[in-house]
């Protein structure tokens, strides 16, 4: 038996070990092709063959040869090629196209997503069924009435930093069973509206401003307003607007609508993108992307969904959004923070997504300054409001990102020299924001006393600002005990204008040092009925009137002063002036800011924005539902419930970068020897 079998078993082995050799060695040629054409810059023979007939001014050839487009642009260019043009920027899903795409995919394991989606959408949807069930009930026991919350944090003085706070969530255990019945009465006799409810309704508004894609998930709506006859763009998923959307659904525990917003609007970054013929830089991600329904190509019976991005060729204005990219990293680390899912930012096209957006923001220009200099209105802020040039919130979102990406980046050959880069610059972003942007009662007086017109290297007035421009307000305002990052900085200009997002960001990641981000909280709180009144958090302070607000805006009748983004009040700032209130053990502040949105928030109607000096009014032209500003307020709650949960979005100071800057310092004597940084600080 065992002499007839043997040979048998010989046979199979040797048959088995030759399949081996056959399989290793198709393998090998496919995986290095696959990993050449995802490399940055990689794929321009295909896209050359893949883009011609698309051109239509003759351009567009020219055009889109220069690019460097990944994997995934491969297929977006593939499938718009017989589409009319407005239809080219979509990425789009059918079933003939998956069925073709799968086939791509399954040579291809890292290509994004219209296949991945088919291939775990299934189990998605199921674990969205269940996860939706739970949070229709989720409401913790921690999540009391806000004013509760803030008598309790308020005496919790003890706290010093973010491992303390399980106690507080004990202590508030104990005081929610004293303060229960006062609760019950003010509420009752309508003094303290119900934040369980409040809570309860903004949770059910921002499932209903889920956008799906081919059955996921994929984003929320900016605003689900009834009330407005005009949706211009709200209708939209803006990729700015939906971090606090993404953050609230990560802390709830509903991951998958973060996973897919993330990899979908990968897809959309490296599309071909122009206006009036021209390009943007490759790496820049759209403001906003829209779900079409739209007939099948050939089958008039049939439809089909496409994504069509909007990186401000349509935008109000025609504004690059720069901000964008910059989010996207930051929600990035969030997800793999909080989900614990590493791999998702560890996928190649992801890392390449990250290298694309540090390329576009590090490349070589005119400038003088480490600071990323954009165009007027290219974040939050996005029409004219003069903050064109440094603003102060492109260099926070932009440190954030640099921070982040260097967390999430692979080691690899070739990005070397990126993270050179990406340090170098964080150093010395770091060093002219904390030197040169910063002001208090001191450095006012300082800037008071200015000699101007200094020619040498070591001048102190370095960018040769004239006394005259402190603004006689900014001499009664600023308090003896505080300080604040000036909105923006240029040759002979200080745009000595209170940015909330850009000071408040820049204390969440640790770009302004320990005693400025308190001395920001310091100011806020000096300067409370200026900044919250009525509805916390004024955009901006002040607002520009009368002849700088027409030179400036060139008179715009959306922002006029005390509204809008002149100086109006917007509550999804709540998410982030939490976030930094709990970096800085002193959320009590965030607490009674949010006691104070929850006053009137739902009664309102959630509004984007509120008018007017103490933000008395619903604003003008303020749509109503938005959706940032649920979900702004939803972050908020959920985070001084749990402070620990910030640390998602939380960078520390990194001592490596405090032992540069301390090396780098060019305060010390200097001359043009001595100069060797790349940027100067
Ligand atoms: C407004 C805001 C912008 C926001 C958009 C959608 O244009 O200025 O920041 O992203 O509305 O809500």
């Amino acid at each position: 038996m065992l002499w007839t079998t043997l040979p048998r078993v010989m046979l199979l082995l040797l048959f088995f070990f030759f399949s081996l050799v056959l399989v290793a060695y198709l393998v090998k040629p496919l995986r290095s092709f696959f990993q050449s054409d995802m490399s940055l810059g990689a794929s321009k023979a295909v896209v050359q063959v893949l883009c011609r007939p698309v051109t239509q001014t003759g351009y567009s050839e020219y055009l889109v040869n220069s690019s460097d487009l990944t994997l995934h642009s491969t297929f977006q260019v593939k499938c718009v090629k017989k589409k009319p043009p407005r239809h080219r920027h979509s990425i789009r899903c059918s079933s003939m196209l998956l069925s073709q795409l799968r086939r791509i995919h399954q040579l291809r394991p890292m290509g994004v997503s219209l296949v991945n989606y088919m291939n775990y959408s299934g189990s998605w949807l199921q674990t969205c069924k269940c996860q939706q069930s739970e949070s229709a009930s989720g409401i913790t026991a921690g999540d009391g009435n806000g004013a509760w919350f803030v008598n309790n944090i308020e005496t919790s003085n003890s706290v010093n930093n973010l491992a303390n706070a399980k106690s507080i969530i004990e202590f508030q255990d104990v005081q929610q069973l004293k303060q229960e019945k006062v609760l019950t009465s003010k509420i009752a006799n309508g003094t303290i509206p119900d934040s369980f409810s409040i809570e309860e309704e903004a949770w059910d508004l921002l499932r209903e401003s889920i956008v799906h894609y081919c059955g996921s998930p994929i984003g929320t709506i900016a605003a689900k307003d009834p009330t407005s006859s005009n949706v211009l763009n709200y209708d939209q998923v803006f990729i700015r607007d939906f971090i606090p959307s993404g953050i609230a659904f990560l802390l709830k525990g509903e991951h998958d609508i973060v996973r897919n917003f993330i990899l979908y609007t990968l897809q959309l970054q490296s599309w071909e993108k122009t206006m009036d013929c021209h390009s943007p830089g490759q790496g820049l991600m759209p403001a906003s992307f829209k779900v079409r329904t739209v007939p099948l190509d050939g089958d008039d019976s049939a439809t089909e969904e496409v994504l069509d991005p909007d990186f401000g060729e349509a935008a109000i204005g025609r504004v690059a959004p720069v901000d964008s990219g910059l989010w996207w990293i930051i929600l990035l680390r969030a997800y793999g923070k909080c989900s614990g899912d590493l791999s998702v930012q560890e996928r190649i096209d992801v890392q390449t997504g990250i290298k694309m957006i540090l390329r576009l923001c590090l490349a070589d220009g005119f400038d003088m300054f480490p600071t990323l200099l954009v165009t007027d209105g290219s974040c939050m802020i996005d029409r004219r409001m003069g903050i064109h040039g440094h603003p102060l919130e492109i260099q926070a979102l932009f440190y954030s990102a640099l921070l982040c990406a260097r967390e999430m980046l692979t080691p690899e050959d070739g990005s070397a020299d990126l993270i050179r880069a990406l340090n170098n610059r964080l150093v010395a972003l770091s060093f002219h924001i904390r030197e040169y942007y910063w002001i208090d009662m001191k450095k006012l007086n300082e800037i008071y006393r200015y000699k101007t017109e200094e020619y040498s290297y070591d001048a102190v007035n370095k960018f040769n600002i004239y006394p005259d421009q402190i603004s006689p307000w900014l001499v009664e305002w600023m308090p003896n005990k505080g300080g604040y990052l000036i909105g923006n900085l240029q040759p002979a200009h200080m745009d000595f204008r209170f940015f909330s997002l850009g000071n408040l960001w820049s204390v969440v990641n640790s770009l302004a040092t320990m005693e400025q981000s308190h001395a920001i909280l310091d100011l806020i709180e000096a300067k409370w009925s200026d900044l919250v009144a009525e509805m916390p958090f004024k955009i901006c302070y002040p607002a520009l009137e009368g002849q700088e607000w027409q030179i400036i805006t060139g008179s715009d009748p959306k922002n006029t002063p005390w509204s809008y983004h002149n100086a109006g009040s917007w509550p999804t700032l709540l998410w982030q002036l939490t976030v930094a209130c709990i970096k800085m053990n002193r959320p009590h502040i965030a607490a009674k800011a949010v006691e104070i949105a929850e006053r009137r928030i739902s009664r309102d109607k959630w509004p984007e924005y509120y008018d007017t000096k103490r933000s008395r009014f619903i604003g003008k032209q303020s749509r109503l539902f938005q959706t940032w500003s649920i979900a702004g307020y939803l972050v908020a709650k959920l985070l001084l419930t749990d402070p620990s949960k910030a640390n998602i979005l939380i960078t520390e100071e990194d001592s490596e970068l405090v032992n540069a800057l301390i090396t780098a310092n060019p305060r010390g004597k200097r001359g043009r020897k001595n100069l060797k940084q790349t940027y100067i600080v």
